[in-house]
């Protein structure tokens, strides 16, 4: 008989659901997993043999904190399975979740190929009754066309729902367990109500408690998590305009990065200054060499093209693209302006992943960087505590270096392009002696500029004083750059 685990309160758990996960991504693998720990039976299907096989294992193909454990102990318990057959991880589903990936094709088009062929498997082996649910994140109007094809091959026997998916990586599993809000789009209220079967040990808060403990701590949780149950074209476009909103947001604060870097001032206290009005909220307010990733730059174009293909300009997205892209030719233009000429210099790249607690490199800024100073004649070297493997491009042209001592030994500069935690730890003083010149590019904003001088260093951050002496030690020294009136 299958254990029973007590939440906070000591009520049960809500009964389980007989779950189908199509895809086993970074997506399909957090919410299978999760789905899972909160007692639901969980069969992911994934095209690739390979990767069944090695999941089956144990092994997870991507680094995601807290998802070992979970995989783990869910393969254990028996709620979690991995097939490569459809016909195998279909046939008892009441839900189905499509959770593959929707690239860009090279016109620009979201390339719905792998939604189609899950939904065709779905279609194929599902039984009656189940809900086939769209997780992936697709253009507005996917879901009505995946309707008309369920209502082709099945009439209405099988539901079709959408549920954006909001994890960010580094903190997927948490974003699962402990959501702002869970969103829903559907046509009937019976697929409504199977999706908050599924949702109801999270929607409630009430987690198993060996849960709370291991994976969220008690951080975060919250009594009732907001449901926003709507049509399918809102949902698919909540999920794009969240996105699309914060990397306006970050695309904001770079700016103002820029111009603190002309006139004087320290975004970082600027950030903090406006993030303290609740209008305005404190997150994703950090400045720094601009955002990459799996999803912003990819929904951005794409949400982009849904609208110019409208007639609509998208003004705001196009300016937010053309910060981020801006803020890639950081790196590359303060270096220029600290070192004159790259040829031959040696560059330390601190960090590649996208951001930190991932190993993923897609559409990573530190690519870009490495690519443009190898192109002008610069020697590269990396180190990241989770890459361990460049993308061929790179592979002849970049130095994977095996520790930060390394790395920083004759070095001319060093730029931290990823901001690990780890990395906030490091002996400064040791680090600029071993450069040739003790040059510090921050391209995250970790490091305390004082520190880092008073280590030996060329301390230049984003949006932090650039051109102009430290604010607080000669306040007299500055005149304002446009007459203040008095
Ligand atoms: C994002 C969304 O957060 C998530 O909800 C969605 O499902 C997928 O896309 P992710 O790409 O994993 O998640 O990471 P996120 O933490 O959102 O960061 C995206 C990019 O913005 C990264 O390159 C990050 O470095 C950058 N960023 C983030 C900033 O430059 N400044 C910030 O303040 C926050």
């Amino acid at each position: 008989m299958e254990e029973h685990r007590s939440t906070r309160d000591g009520a049960p758990e809500a009964p389980a659901v007989r779950v189908a996960v199509i895809g086993a991504g970074h997506v399909g693998l957090v919410s299978a997993a999760c789905l899972a720990a909160v007692g639901h039976h969980v069969a992911v299907q994934d095209v690739d043999g390979a990767r069944t096989t090695s999941l089956r294992a144990g092994r997870t193909p991507f680094l995601e904190p807290g998802l070992d454990d979970l995989m783990a102990r869910e393969t254990e318990s028996g709620r979690l399975s991995f097939h490569t057959d459809p016909a195998a991880a279909l046939p008892g589903a009441e839900v189905a979740f499509v959770c593959v990936g929707t690239p860009n094709g090279p016109d620009g088009r979201v390339d719905l190929s792998a939604v189609l062929a899950a939904t065709g498997a779905v279609l194929e082996h599902a039984p009656d009754g189940c809900v086939l649910v769209n997780r992936s994140t697709a253009p507005v109007g996917t879901a009505a066309y995946l309707r008309s094809l369920a209502l082709e091959a099945r009439g209405d026997r099988i539901a079709v729902a959408v549920n954006p998916e909001f994890l960010a990586e580094g903190t997927a599993v948490r974003d699962f367990l402990a959501p702002d809000r869970v969103v829903v789009g559907a046509w009937s209220a019976d697929a409504v109500e199977a999706l908050m079967a599924v949702y109801e040990p999270i929607i409630s808060g009430l987690l198993p408690l060996d849960l709370e403990g291991s994976v969220l701590g008690t951080a975060g949780l919250r009594e009732r998590v907001p449901v926003v149950a709507t049509g399918p074209s809102t949902a698919e476009l909540i999920k794009y305009a969240a996105n699309a909103f914060l990397a306006v947001k970050i695309s904001f604060i770079n700016e103002i990065a820029a111009i603190a870097e002309e006139v004087g001032g320290d975004v970082t206290e600027v950030a903090r200054g406006i993030g303290l009005d609740r209008r305005i909220g404190p997150h994703f307010l950090r400045a720094g060499i601009g955002w990459g990733g799996s999803c912003f730059p990819k929904d951005i174009v794409a949400l982009q093209g849904m609208a110019e293909t409208r007639g609509l300009s998208a003004r705001m997205l196009r300016a937010a693209n053309d910060v981020n892209r801006d803020q890639h030719r950081w790196v590359v233009s303060r270096l220029q302006r600290q070192l004159k000429t790259l040829v031959g210099r040696r560059i330390g790249l601190l960090g590649l992943a996208f951001k930190a607690n991932t190993d993923d490199l897609r559409s990573a800024p530190s690519l870009e960087i490495a690519a443009e100073l190898v192109r002008l004649g610069a020697r590269v070297r990396a180190y990241d505590p989770s890459v361990k493997a460049l993308p061929p491009e790179l592979q002849d042209q970049v130095e994977l270096a095996p520790d930060v001592e390394s790395l920083a030994s004759g070095a001319e500069a060093m730029v931290l392009v990823t901001e690990w935690p780890e990395f906030a730890q490091l002996d400064l003083e040791r680090l600029a002696s071993a450069m040739r010149v003790p040059l510090l590019l921050d391209g995250r904003n970790l490091f305390d500029p004082e520190a880092a001088r008073a280590a030996g260093f060329t301390y230049v951050g984003v949006g932090r004083d650039g051109n102009h002496p430290p604010e607080r030690t000669a306040p007299q020294d500055r005149e304002p750059a446009v007459a203040v009136p008095r």
